[in-house]
């Protein structure tokens, strides 16, 4: 089926009628809800990841994405119907595909922060070998403004001896998704947003994405538009984020509650003030900015605010360092040598992803004060935590044991639910620091426990 020549009139029923194919490349936690958007609609999905586990997993009907709702019971489903499978062939796929969907990692690498585009790269050459006239890329990863219609097109176009724009389409559409609800966030919660390099790719790919989001498609002007607004939607969160840490801090120094502030000020709405906490961490937040700053330094244009708010939310972890050595002073202790306890790997509660976690900076500060350091995180178990370059203890009340302070990196639902007289008598050390980085005891009127010297970001201290 040729795809790009259709009406896009027409797109609805032929996938409806089982007539379409996807490939998606890159089963991870935004493509695996994918695929099971895609095979929803009727479409036949082909899932494409270079790791031959999760490929496995897919065609045995399973996941390990069992918190991300829909997914299980969808794989499980269209497995079963023959609607969809998966292949470590990345060639294979683009050849039988017309719709190609890519959503495979681009981040920055960790010491130069340049974009780290291999996997794209990868891609963009196995679909080059494999594309046939008529088909539709579309890049779903987030990618620095101008990677779909230079970096992806040029190495299409090479390969393939194809033209875009002409033999086939080719479109940048991003996934503004949260994990823990990307098949609700990408059908119900938010419109699509699809950019073309030419009218007729964007048509064919908005026809296409409005047979599943109900709040339709935003068509930009351009492919360049439509990568730019996903990396300003991760700017505007992080300069947020930073924004709210440095007003924290002062909230604290001014003995005002930042919180209580917050909502005050956002009573209007004018005012948008985020949450702070120890970092800002994950494969997006952190690293969209460094996608513009790169671009922009070469085009000589200042982004000094962009710049700023990495360095301040960089800094973070410092300040809760600063927090742990107060309160540890408070009864007369001094940080090197206590035993520290960081409850929290992951950037969100919920969420099991450790990438760029602010969780690392935090332990290479507390080992360079020459702290004996355990970290816990209820989403990994013992044999995951081996992998970490820190001691790992998946339990927590064994974790927290002979315990100085405690630092609430993440705000998980299991350590909201923490009974705090257990944790103190099995810490054993009276009192007991809790530097709270994500308001997680804030219900618990912790200030009140005699055993507890308790300091959370944004909050009054002293
Ligand atoms: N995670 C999020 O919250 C989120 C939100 C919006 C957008 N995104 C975008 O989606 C991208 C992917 O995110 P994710 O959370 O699904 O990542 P992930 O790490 O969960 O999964 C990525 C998958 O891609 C596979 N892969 C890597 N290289 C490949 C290649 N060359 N060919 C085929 N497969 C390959 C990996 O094996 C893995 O299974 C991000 O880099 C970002 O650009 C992510």
């Amino acid at each position: 089926m040729s795809v790009f020549y259709a009406s896009s009139l027409d797109i609805p029923r032929l996938v409806s009628e089982g007539r379409i194919t996807v490939a998606v490349y890159g089963l991870g936690k935004m493509g695996q809800p994918l695929a099971v958007i895609f095979a929803s609609a009727g479409a036949k999905v082909v899932g494409v990841d270079v790791d031959e586990r999760v490929v496995s997993m897919i065609n045995e009907g399973r996941t390990e994405l069992l918190a991300e709702p829909g997914v299980r019971e969808g794989i499980e489903r269209f497995v079963k119907e023959g609607r969809l499978w998966a292949t470590t062939d990345l060639v294979k796929a683009v050849q039988l595909a017309d719709f190609i969907v890519v959503i495979v990692p681009v981040v920055v690498d960790e010491e130069s922060k340049d974009p780290d585009l291999n996997a794209l790269l990868t891609v963009s050459e196995a679909i080059a070998r494999g594309l046939k006239k008529g088909s539709v890329v579309i890049i779903e990863s987030t990618v620095p403004p101008g990677t779909t219609n230079g970096f992806v097109r040029s190495i299409i176009e090479k390969g393939s001896n194809l033209k875009a724009g002409r033999d086939f389409g080719l479109v940048y559409s991003p996934e503004r998704t949260y994990v823990g609800r990307v098949i609700e966030d990408v059908t119900k919660r938010y419109p699509k947003i699809v950019g073309g390099i030419n009218e007729q790719s964007t048509e064919v790919a908005g026809a296409f994405y409005a047979i599943f989001c109900e709040r339709g498609v935003i068509k930009m002007s351009s492919v360049e538009a439509a990568e730019t607004t996903k990396v300003f939607e991760g700017i505007y969160r992080d300069a947020n984020i930073a924004l709210a840490n440095e007003l924290a801090r002062l909230c604290e120094r001014f003995d005002v509650d930042y919180f209580e502030v917050k909502k005050a000020a956002n009573s209007q709405p004018f005012c948008h003030l985020h949450d702070p906490g120890v970092g800002v961490g994950g494969h997006c937040i952190p690293v969209y900015p460094h996608f513009v700053i790169k671009i922009a330094e070469e085009m000589r244009v200042k982004v000094e605010v962009t710049k700023t708010a990495r360095k301040v939310n960089e800094e973070a972890p410092l300040h809760v360092i600063n927090l742990v050595e107060k309160g540890l002073g408070k009864i007369g202790k001094e940080i090197k040598g206590t035993k520290v306890v960081i409850l929290g790997l992951s950037y969100r509660g919920g969420v099991k992803e450790s990438r760029f976690s602010p969780t690392f900076d935090l332990v290479k500060e507390l080992e360079k004060r020459e702290v004996l350091v355990t970290v816990n995180d209820v989403l990994w178990d013992a044999d995951e935590g081996r992998m970490f370059p820190f001691r790992f203890e998946p339990d927590i009340m064994k974790a927290v044991d002979g315990a100085d302070c405690i630092i609430i990196a993440t705000d998980h639902a299991q350590y909201k639910e923490l009974d705090l007289e257990k944790l103190v008598n099995q810490a054993g050390k009276k009192p007991l620091v809790i530097v709270d980085g994500r308001q997680v005891f804030e219900s618990k009127r912790v200030s009140e426990f005699k055993d507890v010297i308790y300091m959370a970001v944004g909050k009054p201290n002293d």
